[in-house]
């Protein structure tokens, strides 16, 4: 019986939704794959104009489409195109958390960044740690409706 459970925990790989502003994360995540850097193949990315139109409908859909880890990431405090986007964002993040623990979903399955367009190697970074942080919890079923993979 727990060798099964090992085989399973071994053979999963977490699905992660990023979503991200086109200005900064986004470039980041392009120059990422120009410089060639590796990383885990674990993410889809969902392009956004800011991180200022995040909404929580569209975390709790992600994971009820399939995905066991969110990525949220955009410009720099204070590097917004739109000025202040991000800064609603990172009031959201609080309220986002919170809104997590009460729905039951560990909040390590969310994880909001800061990268720019010259941080490939962070992005990289980045997906490699919240990759690693979801695949020791292991699979979120508990919302699944549809899978979008
Ligand atoms: Fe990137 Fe607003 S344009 S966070």
């Amino acid at each position: 019986m727990s060798k099964n459970k090992t085989e399973l925990k071994t053979e999963f790989e977490p699905r992660i939704i990023a979503f991200v502003c086109q200005w900064c994360t986004y470039t980041g995540a392009d120059l990422a794959g120009t410089s060639r850097i590796q990383y885990a193949p674990n993410v889809r990315i969902i392009k956004l104009p800011c991180t200022g139109r995040i909404d929580v409908h569209f975390i709790l859909k992600a994971f009820e489409q399939g995905a066991d880890g969110v990525i949220v990431s955009g410009c720099h405090p204070g590097d917004c195109h739109y000025t202040s986007g991000n800064y609603y964002a990172r009031r959201r993040f609080e309220m986002f958390k919170n809104m997590m623990n009460f729905l039951g979903i560990d909040e390590k399955r969310l994880q909001f960044a800061w990268v720019s367009a010259a941080e490939g190697r962070k992005w990289g970074s980045l997906v490699d740690e919240v990759t690693n942080n979801v695949r020791a919890l292991g699979p979120f079923d508990n919302y699944k409706s549809l899978k979008i993979f």
